[in-house]
Parts: structure tokens; sequence; C-alpha cells
């Protein structure tokens, strides 16, 4: 089976500092590096890297298209469906990575990204029919998710919403979404509950999940994340690894649980799965080049079979 990602396809523009800069500084920073990025594509490639035959559907500018092309093709991402766009740039982001905590500021300019159409998804309909699992997040128009949801539940298929970055949300979407896997920003925002902790990941997850989606996966950054389903909430400490560049860690996430579930993996074993992946990441700098392969992923789980999940 596949999995179909329908969403951002970016250029990276990195630059290292030892802090952020302050309001009107002019900070001097270091090892600026250019890589390809996107939440949609870093999800593509993460899915990819872990074995499984993914398509990416999207737009791109012609400014990057011959280097965005030979990345994807280089990891074996399909992009029979990746569109490009002869009138609007590639979509970029200015990626300011703190080396001493790992944690970035992200600013994007979505180019053509948000020039993506609903023809652009019909004539994607091949790989949304052959996928069991479809991959979105919000740095494509709002109007396009819900048409792609809309299909791909009608199809029958599992949408996975990775809900980032954080934007409101029509309530029509839920009904279509069957895995919904915000952060504790994006939660928060969705629920009006503020995430602060376990009890508040479970109650806007519960949130969710009346209003409509079958699981919710809260994502807690150092803390791990919690799953809520209608009849039980799971914990999932992080992983303890070093960490370098937390950038893509929530793609990771999105990867790992889409893989998992379509080699059929039950949820519980998924968000393991998800958990594990983003772990890797952040362990090395780069969206996509930190993303981990399924032979990492093996070696990590094998090396941490001790790990416990804590019914709540
Ligand atoms: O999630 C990380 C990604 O967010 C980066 O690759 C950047 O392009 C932005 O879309």
């Amino acid at each position: 089976m596949s999995i179909t990602v329908v969403g951002s396809v970016h250029v990276d523009f990195y630059i290292k500092v030892d802090r952020f800069p302050l309001v009107g500084e002019t900070l001097l920073g270091r090892g600026f590096q250019i890589s390809p990025g996107g939440k949609g594509a870093n999800q593509a490639v993460g899915c990819s890297k872990l074995g499984e035959e993914t398509y990416i559907v999207g737009r791109i500018g012609k400014d990057f298209s011959e280097y965005l092309l030979a990345n994807f093709r280089n990891v074996g991402v399909k992009t029979d469906f990746l569109k490009i766009d002869l009138e609007h740039n590639t979509g970029v982001a200015f990626i300011i990575l703190n080396t001493s905590t790992g944690e970035n500021m992200i600013i994007i300019d979505p180019g053509a990204d948000y020039w993506i159409t609903r023809k652009d998804v019909d004539d994607a309909l091949k790989a949304i029919v052959e996928s069991d699992i479809i991959l979105l997040q919000l740095e494509i128009p709002l109007e396009i998710n819900m048409y792609v949801s809309e299909i791909a539940f009608l199809k029958g298929k599992t949408v996975i919403l990775n809900p980032a970055p954080a934007s409101k949300l029509p309530e029509e979407i839920f009904k279509y979404v069957k895995i919904i896997t915000p952060n504790r920003v994006e939660a928060s925002q969705l629920t009006g509950v503020e995430v602060r902790d376990l009890n508040t990941a479970v109650k806007a997850g519960k949130k969710l999940i009346e209003k409509g989606v079958e699981y919710s996966v809260i994502t807690l950054g150092s803390q791990g994340a919690v799953l809520v389903t209608s009849d039980k909430y799971i914990y999932y400490p992080s992983f303890k690894v070093d960490v370098v560049d937390t950038t893509g860690a929530g793609d990771a996430f999105n990867a790992g649980l889409a893989v998992a579930l379509s080699q059929g993996h039950t949820i519980e074993e998924a968000v393991k799965w998800a958990n594990a992946c983003a772990a890797l990441k952040i362990t090395k700098i780069g969206a996509q080049s930190g993303l981990p392969d399924k032979y990492e992923l093996e070696e990590f789980l094998r090396k941490n079979q001790n790990y416990q999940m804590k019914i709540l």
C-alpha cells in the first residue's frame, strides 16, 4: 500500500546562532545552508525513508524545481503529481537554529504552495485511490485540505491531519479526519483548552474526539505525546536523546505514525514509532537530512525495547 502526502514543498535557508537575536539586534550567525524542506515534503520524505511507497502532491516553482525533484528522486518519493508552477516561486522558509537549545524560529513565504488547485487534486486521484493513508498539514490553503479530506474519506481512506502551523479549522473537517496530531499550541487553539500538562492534553484530546476524529495524538515536545481514544488515554514519555535540532520533529513524528499504520500496526504501536522517529530526528541537523530510515528506526526500537508507555 502507499501513502499520499498533499502539502507544502519548500527550500529551507538555515542559519545557526548561539542564541536568538533581540528585536532590532544584528547578530552574527554561522553555518548557513540551503536544504529541502516544507512540512508536506518532509513528511513524504520521512515516509519514503521508512520504506513506504509515497506520493507527494503539491506545487513548486521553476526556480528550485530541478533541485527539489532530484532530492525527491534520491529518496524514492513519487513526484508524478507534483506540479511545476511557472508563475510563482517555490515556497521558502528562513530558519534560525539556536544551537544551544536545538530550538528554532521559522518564517515562511508559501509561494507556489498557495496556488495548488482542486484540479491538481483531481489529477492526483490515482495516488489517493492507490493509498491507504492520506497525510495533510496546514501549509497549503485550507480549502484544498477540506477538498482532499472529503474525497479521501469518501473513498474509505485514513486521513491524518497534522494541523501545523496553528490555524482555525472549519468544524466540517473533523468528520473526514480519522487522526489529528496537534502540538500543544495547536491543540490549545483548536479546542480552547490551554494545554499545559498531561491532564489538559487529555482534556483537549477528548474535545477533538467530540468534534468527530477517532484518535487525537497531542505532541508535547520534550515531554513526549498523549494518545486519546474514545475509551483510553495513553502517555508516551519522550525517548532520551541529545537534542541538536528540533526542526522537523513533528514531520518525523507524523511520518512514523503514517508508516506504522500503513504496515498494519495498531494506533498504540504507531504512536510509539512516531515518538521514536521524532527522537531520532532531533539528534541531527536539517529538516530532511535528520529523518530516520527504517534501519535506524528498527535499531532504535530494539535498543529501547524496555520503553514503557503509561495508561492514564
Ligand atoms: O516542519 C519544519 C518545516 O517547517 C521546515 O522544513 C520549513 O520549511 C517549514 O515548512
